[in-house]
């Protein structure tokens, strides 16, 4: 198979659907690789490293698109790209077309197959290649608190592990799905004082189970969250009800409980937030204030550490990838049910109901 692996031109996008590491897999197998120059700067693989691996490199991004047959990506195509996909090409990337009605009548038009990473399941019905990038955004949600709980940085000023003879900042991470999991390991071995809530009483009891001591697990109610507020130092908002908006856990009316300096980390904000005075920022201008509290909404975290995320999301996408290139997309997903759960747009048809619902196609 011939597979393009294209620079990512969305703005301060840094990842690469493709490492050296897979390139030389896939051409050990006999296919070819196109990679476009630079394509992987950004994650830290510069073209030799990619030539060293069998690919070729080629100069633009028209001649990897013109000559693969396959394309693998991290994020959607952008209107400069919807032209350069043609009718048959298998793309293999973030879609997220509901939440774009151009993106999907582009992709329709073009008659391509589009394989959406978002919709990929597992055998239990969890989804593998969102999962690597939430537990990025988990552990961030942390390092980055951590750093505006620092005055100079606008924070009240609290180490979150404290000293011997000081106490430890309080943490509450407000759901203990991928992203809550993440974010209460790192604050726990930080030596912080967490407070994980979630609803779903199995997942608690699993929490409980597996984090260590200085975590503890209480149910998330208004109830339970309020008594918290005044002296909470951190919240990490990492709340999911899938296919919905987040819920506001915390309304504009309790954000006041809370104390000056005092930071929010809302994850969550991809889905809405779920602190209502929540709204997205990026990492040029992450943070802002609300009422003394310190904000930071960013709606692609781990955008930030591209050499970590770049690893985290080609060894979830990899597998699947060589499945497609060593049988053809057709066969793949004939034999892989939860690849099959990808296909959202395929020549020229929406096959993902979800998408068509959203449009109403
Ligand atoms: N900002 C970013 O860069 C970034 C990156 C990755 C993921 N995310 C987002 O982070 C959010 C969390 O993702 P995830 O992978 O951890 O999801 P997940 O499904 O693994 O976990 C969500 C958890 O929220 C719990 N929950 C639902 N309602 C609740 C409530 N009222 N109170 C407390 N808990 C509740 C669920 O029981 C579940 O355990 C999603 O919105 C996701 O899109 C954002």
């Amino acid at each position: 198979m011939i597979i393009g692996c294209p620079k990512e031109i969305k703005n301060n996008e840094n990842r690469v659907a493709l490492t050296p590491g897979g390139c030389l897999e896939l051409v050990r197998r006999g296919h070819t690789v196109y990679v476009q120059t630079g394509a992987g700067v950004g994650s830290g693989y510069d073209d030799d490293a990619y030539v060293e691996s069998g690919a070729v490199i080629l100069p633009t991004i028209e001649d990897v698109y013109a000559k693969s047959e396959t394309i693998v990506k991290v994020k959607e195509p952008i209107a400069s790209e919807y032209d350069l996909i043609r009718e048959d090409q298998f793309v293999f990337t973030y879609f997220h077309f509901a939440s774009s009605k151009p993106l999907t009548e582009a992709m329709i038009k073009s008659k391509s197959i589009c394989l959406a990473y978002e919709t990929v399941e597992a055998p239990n019905g969890s989804l593998p290649l969102l999962v690597p990038m939430s537990e990025v955004a988990g552990r961030m949600a942390i390092q980055q608190g951590a750093n505006y709980l620092e005055k100079p940085k606008g924070g009240i000023g609290i180490l979150l592990g404290g000293v011997p003879g000081v106490k430890p900042a309080k943490v509450v991470v407000l759901g203990g799905g991928v992203v809550g999991i993440q974010a209460a390991k790192m604050a726990a071995g930080l030596g912080a004082q967490v407070i994980l809530m979630d609803i779903n009483l199995d997942r608690l009891r699993y929490l409980a189970d597996v984090l260590p001591a200085n975590v503890r697990t209480v149910y998330s109610s208004e109830y339970n969250i309020r008594k918290e507020l005044s002296t909470v130092d951190l919240i990490v908002g990492a709340v999911l009800i899938p296919g919905a908006k987040a819920p506001h856990l915390i309304t504009r009316e309790m954000l006041s409980e809370m104390r000056d300096g005092s930071v929010v980390v809302d994850v969550a904000v991809d889905q809405g937030g779920c602190i209502e005075t929540c709204k997205p920022t990026t990492h040029a201008d992450p943070t802002f204030v609300v009422d003394g509290v310190l904000h930071y909404c960013v709606a692609n975290m781990p955008g930030a550490v591209p050499y970590t995320s770049t690893l985290a999301l080609t060894n979830a996408t990899f597998p699947y990838l060589l499945q497609i290139a060593e049988k053809g997309w057709e066969k793949a997903c004939e034999d892989n049910a939860g690849l099959k759960k990808g296909l959202n747009v395929v020549r020229g048809e929406i096959v993902y109901q979800p998408v068509a619902d959203a449009f109403g196609m």
